[in-house]
């Protein structure tokens, strides 16, 4: 059963270290002297403190923890309590060298970093079972603890034989019979038929590295072990308080697991929020992680937490800018404004060694918590308290975007155009933009059969390659009840297990679409071609297909650069009570801003605000209240109809409202 997090307020904290601080007692008891100041009402702690609590085998010490938990929760602060599984002590290493991990060059790793375990290993379950469950036998109970973090950062994958055993096991499950494997891998080529379950070995440098069909399986094998290992941990929690929900911090534009599928093993969706401001256009760095938000929103459909983001700066990025005045405030309400019940940091205190002692914090070596970082994380817990009747609130979606990390996988493993960069994530981004630019709000759905597209008016497919789940009727049933899809190039070619379908493509759609694809361009980038409609010309490219559209409205055709010169390349299609358009090829940011605008305006789609903001300006709606956010870097003024109060402020606005660089309102009527 899913469990809610419960709580009446938004979580403000973040990373507490305090296993790396033991020998510093003033300093801990400073910290929430500083915590208290800084509106921090929760904090994840013990994420890497496993050495701290399981010094030697079998021995726990948690009288440290005891210590930490009650003076914090004296202090009414919370605690989201994690699983130490994200890193292990050197002796467990040394002693039990098959719980780390095998690489791609089957070699195994030694001890160090963190994130280096096979999720195989009996030992390592074993371990992980017995100090989560002592864990929470101790603390699954406490006043303080909210809510669990199972580990952290949960990533890779490992080869060693415990895992290619499992992978030959899920292989098996899945497709019966070796013959059945072989068809759908299409092993015929190269003679890389398999004559014995024994023979397949997870992919390898050293070995099968030529097979896309195994790969995206590899893939989905890779998701199964990690939900395997979470639910492993999961039951080891909950089994001393059912009540006390789960979550695991997840990434930014993550690709080895499927996170529409990790998700429905935890109860909550977290994520972990790094975006780079002042490294260029902040516009496009705030819509790259607005995705992310909306996308960690939808893979549950229900609020998410932002488990980490940087109170100034990270130190892995190639530069390490600290943000501006203002950013801080801005980018924490990004995040509230899609969705997020919290915000929250990586780190509270900077560490005085270690790799990330000069990672940005709360607090920092100074000590104090009189820092421009500290003033406005400050800030942010005190806008948090002014917003409080939005938490729990969802959103709601017109416009559904399907992505898919298998499709992804099969782009990224499929040998052709431009190899290894069928940008499938920018594609999905560039369409989303032109949306969330205008204040519109935007659900994100995967080919799962519980996807249920009936609810949308707007349901936008970018390079659906691979149709699975059944995903073609109901982007039929969709488009022929009154729906309006947009679709592009590459859709519908090939199935869920990797094979070509046979015949027209965009398989099962050329009817819905009204058109059919004759031939697949790749350019290089000095190569020119154009797309040329009504409104003008724009460059169109690398990707281009020709297509036929006998029954299609053409509403622009290719420039006179390439062979197929005149032939259409933006088309429209009236389908039962709906429409499709299809986008032969891969459009600009530019031209999709204009599409979108149009379709906007025709569908009637509901946003934020009506009229357009200056550029740069973005304005998003949740639950009535509207997020007005300029990442320009100027100064603007927005023009706006009605009288409203800023939450943040608490000054009415009527008629124009005036945003400082990195200005931020959250408007209600
Ligand atoms: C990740 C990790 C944290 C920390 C931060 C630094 O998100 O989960 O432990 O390393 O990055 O930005
Ligand atoms: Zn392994």
């Amino acid at each position: 059963m899913s469990q809610a997090l419960k709580t009446s307020f938004f979580l403000h904290g973040g990373d507490y270290n305090p296993d790396q601080w033991l020998e510093y007692p003033e300093i801990l008891e400073k910290d929430v002297e500083l915590m208290r100041r800084a509106h921090v009402n929760c904090v994840s702690v013990g994420i890497f403190a496993w050495a701290a609590l399981e010094p030697e085998e079998g021995k726990y010490d948690f009288a440290w923890l005891d210590r930490v938990i009650d003076r914090l929760w004296k202090a009414g602060i919370h605690v989201d309590l994690a699983t130490p599984s994200g890193a292990r002590p050197a002796w467990m290493a040394q002693k039990y060298p098959e719980v780390l991990r095998v690489r791609e060059d089957f070699t195994r790793n030694h001890f160090g970093t963190r994130h280096n375990h096979c999720p195989s290993s009996p030992v390592y379950r074993e371990k992980v079972r017995a100090i989560d469950s002592a864990l929470a036998e101790r603390y699954g109970h406490h006043p303080a603890v909210l809510l669990w973090h199972i580990s952290n950062e949960f990533g890779g994958d490992c080869r060693c034989e415990l895992c290619a055993k499992r992978f030959r096991e899920f292989l098996r499950e899945k497709y019966g019979s070796l013959a059945e494997l072989n068809r759908s891998w299409w092993t015929a080529f190269w003679s890389m038929r398999y004559t014995d379950w024994e023979q397949i070995e997870p992919p390898s440098t050293r070995g099968q590295s030529a097979s896309p069909a195994m790969w995206v399986d590899w893939r989905r094998f890779s998701t199964k072990q990690c939900r395997d290992f979470i639910r492993m941990e999961k039951e080891a929690v909950q089994k001393w308080n059912p009540e006390l929900p789960v979550t695991t911090n997840l990434m930014h534009r993550f690709g080895d697991y499927d996170y529409f599928s990790l998700a429905e093993e935890i109860d909550v969706v977290s994520w972990d929020s790094y975006p780079a401001w002042g490294s260029g256009d902040d516009l496009q760095v705030a819509c790259d992680h607005a995705m992310e938000h909306d996308l960690m929103r939808s893979l549950k459909r229900q609020p998410f937490l932002l488990m980490e983001s940087t109170p100034s700066m990270v130190n892995w990025h190639t530069v390490n800018k600290p943000k501006r005045p203002g950013m801080h405030l801005l980018s924490s309400m990004l995040p509230v404004a899609l969705g997020s019940d919290s915000v929250m940091y990586f780190q509270w205190r900077k560490g005085r060694g270690g790799a990330e002692m000069f990672h940005g914090a709360v607090v920092g070596h100074d000590g104090t918590g009189e820092t421009r970082t500290f003033r406005e994380v400050t800030q942010v817990g005190e806008a948090l308290e002014k917003l409080t009747q939005l938490l729990h609130s969802e959103r709601r979606a017109e416009v559904c975007v399907l992505y898919d990390w298998q499709n992804r996988w099969a782009l990224d493993y499929a040998q052709m155009g431009r190899r290894g960069d069928q940008k499938y994530l920018e594609t999905v981004n560039a369409h989303y933009r032109a949306l969330w630019t205008q204040g519109i709000a935007v659900d994100f759905c995967d080919m799962r059969e519980v996807t249920d597209l009936s609810s949308y008016r707007l349901v936008v497919a970018p390079m659906l390659f691979m149709l699975r789940g059944g995903i073609e009727e109901k982007l039929r049933a969709f488009a022929e009840g009154g729906g309006c899809l947009v679709a592009t190039y590459l859709t519908g070619v090939i199935g869920e297990n990797g094979l070509a379908w046979l015949g027209e493509t965009p398989h099962a759609l050329t009817d819905v679409l009204g058109v059919r694809v004759l031939e697949m361009d790749t350019l290089y980038d000095q190569d020119a071609c154009s797309l040329v409609t009504r409104d003008g010309e724009e460059r169109v490219g690398p990707v281009c297909e020709v297509i036929d559209a006998p029954d299609a409205d053409v509403i622009g055709t290719y420039g006179p650069e390439q062979f197929y010169a005149g032939t259409p390349c933006l088309t429209r299609h009236a389908f039962g009570h709906g429409k499709a358009f299809y986008m032969a090829a891969r459009m600009g940011q530019e031209g999709l801003d204009r599409f979108y605008r149009k379709l906007a305006e025709e569908l009637r789609l509901k946003k934020a605000l009506p009229g357009r903001l200056p550029e740069g300006v973005v304005a998003q709606e949740r639950a009535g209240w509207v997020f007005l956010m300029n990442f320009s870097g100027a100064e603007q003024r927005c023009r706006l109809d009605g009288r409203w109060t800023d939450a943040l402020s608490g000054e009415t606005v009527s008629a124009e409202a005036l945003l400082p660089v990195n200005g931020v309102m959250v408007l209600r009527k």
